[in-house]
């Protein structure tokens, strides 16, 4: 029932009884006056007669008596006066004095109160007073009548308007308690219904104003504290189904997920190398796909990156446990260097890693090489690093993401000092069928070592699929298919595909938005004429990134189409990479003389077709190389992901350009509106270079609208999330067993 009727129900049954209270009330009351006044009327008459009467008595006069009488009677509200004899016996009386009225019993009446009895329509009021002479001797009584209507009429009056206050008070009351319980109680409940309503149905809005302002300001305050949170809530929701993952969603999500759990990671390449250059040090920031990848994971959860100290000027910088704090101009996080001797960077880095694993993993066609004294060097600095993460994390159990084929034992060296310790490993390059890692004489002490981890991630399904068929193939392991997992040793580890990307926004966004100008100021620095069309490759110096492919395809390109000569140059950066092995010098070579020996055949006098620049070059000037091309070449002949393909549509934010990019590339799975091409394939390359030089523009920019939309919803920070809250789920359930099993 509304509260407003419930009031009603009290209050009218409230106003009756103190209505008829009143009303006994003012009657008792009333009455009592009457009479006390009318006692005081009849004796202030008696006293006025009482000697008159006694002469006429005892002069006896009875006339005189009855017209003294008489002329008091004429008072209009005397009724009338008789006087009795002591031996109860009416003397004489007025005429008006009704029969009734007798002289018995007089001597009680005279002591006891005045009486009332009806006559006609009249409530008389009787008083009977004795007639006392001068020796103090009662010679009789009189009887003094009044007609006591007139004071009850004006009772009845004074009643009736009691009453009419009353109610019209009840009324008002009433009326105003409505009122102001409508302003003050019920529309301020009536906002707080419908905010409560807004938060059920998802449709949040603020408290109006007037409410504000209401008795229920405290309440009011925190209740608009609640909603502003809801809205934050609500809004923060929003913005994680719909909004584009951002360093600072990815720093909040880690710290929703693991608090203040730091996150370390152990990686071969540091992520800032220091090396002497005469009397100074260069400080280089590796423009590795792996560490632009890592570093805002890092940074995120100002955690710890374990590293080889490869730099020549990188003992010097650090302190004596190796420990030096990065970026050293704002430092965000700690790197950890851990020193290796010539011998174990020789067996661990060239050798094994760079000489077996790499090609063993890449189906390029450069037959792998296994020394059994790279096996153990890289045995030894995997114990190495596994002794450096333990002695660094003392207790601590910190968040582990070991990276790479480089640290394919560590996981379960780790495991063995650290039991608890929450371990993942990302495989950043391919991991082929088992015919192919077959050939490995340490196959299994690979696969085991890396199922000491609790997830292996790699960049797709198709690499995950081909590692449960090795783990099945060559150990006597459990290999769960539906939720893609193995058990080994009571161990069970996931196997899942977390396809990496760039950093999205870039951070090398150019500060002149005018993408032909960088072109024109680029191609003077190169000295080439400003109207050729540019195309660029951006490697590292690497037999599996197909570039004598790539350049065979320029070559055919320009034999089929001799107008572009001299109308289109190819740039390719290629940084020396792995110098100490043999197949890179050899590569290094090869790619040289391919480009002098088209550019001989190509040359027109203001350019050569393809311009090498076989040197480091730093992230923000690689920026300008991919807005100045109109098209970039990723002819991988076998590649993880493919970091630069998504680097290039990242920096086209003039939504223009066209990428030529490898099947064989992991990118090549998500960026379909790439032109994709077989890079063993020299004619088709060819052709699809052609066709990126001579795409009209609508279909350019369509095409790099949609690239451009699927790098920026799956940037590198939705590939660490995502790899982080599995890593998190994974660590709940373990914890969760544990706890079942104390
Ligand atoms: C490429 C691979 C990475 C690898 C890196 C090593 O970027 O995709 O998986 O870690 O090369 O390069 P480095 O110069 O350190 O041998």
């Amino acid at each position: 029932m509304r509260l407003s009727l419930r009031f009603l129900f009290l209050l009218i049954p409230t106003l009756v009884a103190l209505t008829v209270g009143f009303m006994w009330v003012s009657y008792k009351v009333e009455s009592k006056w009457v009479s006390h006044d009318l006692r005081q009327r009849s004796k202030l008459i008696l006293d006025s007669i009482h000697d008159s009467i006694l002469d006429s008595l005892n002069a006896k006069r009875p006339a005189t008596l009855h017209k003294l009488l008489n002329k008091i009677s004429r008072d209009s509200r005397v009724v009338g006066v008789a006087v009795c004899s002591v031996e109860g016996k009416i003397i004489s009386r007025s005429d008006a004095v009704p029969s009734s009225v007798t002289c018995e019993h007089l001597e009680e009446l005279a002591s006891g109160n005045p009486s009332f009895f009806r006559y006609q329509d009249q409530l008389i009021h009787q008083a009977v007073y004795a007639l006392i002479n001068d020796e103090n001797i009662t010679q009789g009584h009189t009887i003094i009548l009044h007609d006591s209507s007139y004071m009850s009429k004006r009772g009845d009056l004074t009643r009736k308007y009691g009453i009419a206050f009353l109610l019209i008070l009840g009324f008002l009351v009433s009326s105003l308690t409505i009122l102001v319980y409508r302003w003050s109680v019920s529309r301020p409940v009536a906002e707080l219904s419908r905010a409560i309503r807004g938060v059920l149905t998802g449709n949040i809005t603020s408290l109006s104003k007037s409410f504000q302002k209401t008795d229920f300001a405290h309440l009011v305050k925190n209740l608009d504290k609640i909603l502003a949170e809801l809205h934050r809530a609500k809004a923060t929701t929003t913005e994680e189904s719909t909004a584009k993952w951002t360093v600072g969603r990815f720093r909040s999500e880690v710290q929703r997920l693991f608090g203040g759990t730091k996150l370390c990671v152990i990686a071969n390449r540091e992520p800032c190398i220091h090396n002497r250059k005469g009397t100074t040090v260069e400080t280089l920031f590796p423009a590795s796909g792996l560490v632009s990848a890592l570093e805002p994971i890092v940074r995120a959860s100002s955690g710890l990156w374990i590293g080889h100290g490869s730099g020549t000027a990188d003992r010097e910088t650090a302190d004596k446990n190796g420990i030096i704090l990065v970026p050293p101009n704002k430092p965000e996080y700690a790197l950890k260097r851990v020193w290796l001797s010539k011998e174990e960077e020789q067996g661990y880095y060239y050798g094994f890693a760079n000489e077996g694993l790499w090609p063993l993993c890449h189906i390029a066609h450069t037959r792998p090489i296994f020394r059994e004294e790279d096996w153990v060097h890289y045995l030894q600095v995997n114990e190495k690093f596994a002794r450096a993460f333990v002695d660094e994390v003392k207790n601590a159990c910190p968040i582990t993401l070991v990276q790479d084929y480089h640290f394919a034992l560590l996981p379960t060296m780790v495991r063995k000092l650290k039991p608890n310790a929450v371990l993942s490993l990302f495989w950043h390059i391919p991991w082929p069928n088992p015919e192919s890692i077959g050939i490995c004489p340490w196959k299994n002490e690979i696969l085991l070592g890396m199922l000491g981890s609790d997830l292996i991630g790699f960049h797709t399904q198709y690499h995950c699929n081909n590692f449960l068929d090795c783990a099945d193939r060559f150990l006597e392991a459990r290999v769960d298919r539906s939720n893609f997992s193995v058990t080994i040793r009571g161990h069970t580890c996931f196997v899942k595909p977390f396809p990496i990307s760039t950093e999205w926004p870039t951070r090398y966004q150019p500060t002149d938005r005018d993408f032909i100008k960088i072109g024109h100021a680029l191609c003077d620095e190169l000295s080439i004429p400003k109207n050729v069309q540019l195309g660029v490759g951006i490697d590292r110096l690497d037999y599996t990134k197909g570039i004598t492919e790539r350049f065979l395809a320029v070559e055919k390109l320009l034999e089929r189409h001799p107008d572009l000569i001299g109308k289109f140059v190819f740039i390719q950066i290629a940084a020396p990479s792995r110098t100490h092995i043999k197949r890179y010098q050899d590569l290094q070579s090869e790619v040289q003389e391919l480009a002098d020996r088209i550019n001989w055949k190509f040359h027109k006098a203001e350019c050569a077709p393809i311009l090498l620049r076989l040197s480091h070059h730093d992230p923000s000037d690689i920026f300008r190389y991919y807005r100045a091309a109109d098209t970039c070449i990723v002819s991988s002949l076998h590649d993880g992901m493919n970091l630069v393909a998504k680097e290039y549509i990242a920096s086209r934010n003039d939504n223009d350009g066209v990428l030529v990019l490898s099947f064989f590339a992991g990118a090549a799975h998500e960026l379909t509106d790439a032109l994709i091409v077989n890079p063993y394939d020299i004619s088709e390359t060819a052709n699809a270079i052609y066709k990126a030089l001579t795409m009209n523009e609508e279909e350019r920019r369509s095409r790099m609208t949609r690239l451009r939309e699927s790098v920026s919803n799956h940037n590198i920070y939705s590939w660490a999330a995502e790899f982080l809250s599995e890593i998190h789920k994974i660590s709940q359930q373990q914890e969760a067993t544990r706890m079942v099993a104390t």
